[in-house]
């Protein structure tokens, strides 16, 4: 892991964390450690926003996934968001695929993790935004792990945010996962259109 904080990255301040958090459902590259310190990353496409005051997301993971079980262990998850670039969706898919606990995703999907401002679980340096959670509650039901998680620190690249701590969108270019029918598919979230009543 890189051991200084990244020299790119700026620290969000509270009142801007929902405006990192805005595009809901945009894919991100959960990260979290096991008892033993032993990092785990892997791609996430519906994870959503549940409170915006105190700010909340909400995703679920299998059961029987080292994503669950680290959570349930430790208590805490990063959530990285991801820009459309395709080189960086395929190191999305190599961190997907389900590799034995104990073995380092983000070394095999070629990722560079640094250390978190709050929490153990490393943040990676690849994504436009990072979201530090604790778990506020989880459920097991019918195979899945449902977690519902209170964020306690965000950060993002210095170039992704304006004046006022807010997302540009031709920076961040976040992604939206369309599944796998054909193959994984990825779109583009199109740039904000603002839309008034008459
Ligand atoms: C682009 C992409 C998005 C995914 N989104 C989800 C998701 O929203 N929910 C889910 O349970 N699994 C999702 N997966 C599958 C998990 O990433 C996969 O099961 C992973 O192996 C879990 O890893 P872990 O055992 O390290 O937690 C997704 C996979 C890909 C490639």
């Amino acid at each position: 892991m890189t051991a200084n904080w990244a020299e790119d990255r700026v620290k969000v301040a509270p009142n801007h964390w929902l405006d990192i958090a805005r595009p809901t459902s945009a894919l991100s590259l959960i990260t979290t450690v096991d008892a033993a310190g032993s990092m785990n990353a892997a791609p996430f496409a519906t994870l959503v926003r549940v409170s915006q005051d105190p700010l909340h997301l909400a995703f679920t993971a299998a059961e029987d996934s080292d994503t669950c079980a680290n959570i349930r262990a430790t208590g805490e998850f990063a959530v990285n968001f991801i820009p459309f670039e395709e080189e960086l969706l395929k190191q999305v898919l190599v961190a997907a695929h389900p590799w034995p606990g104990g073995v380092d995703e983000i070394a095999q999907a070629r990722l560079t993790a640094f250390p978190a401002i709050k929490i153990a679980p490393p943040l990676l340096a690849q994504c436009y935004a990072h979201l530090e959670l604790e778990a506020e509650w989880i459920k097991l039901w019918s195979g899945r792990c449902m977690i519902v998680g209170r964020v306690v620190a965000v950060s993002a690249r210095a170039d992704c945010l304006d004046d006022n701590q807010e997302l540009i969108w031709e920076k961040t270019q976040p992604v939206h996962f369309w599944g796998s029918k054909r193959g994984p598919s990825f779109s583009q979230m199109g740039a904000p259109v603002t839309v008034l009543p008459d």
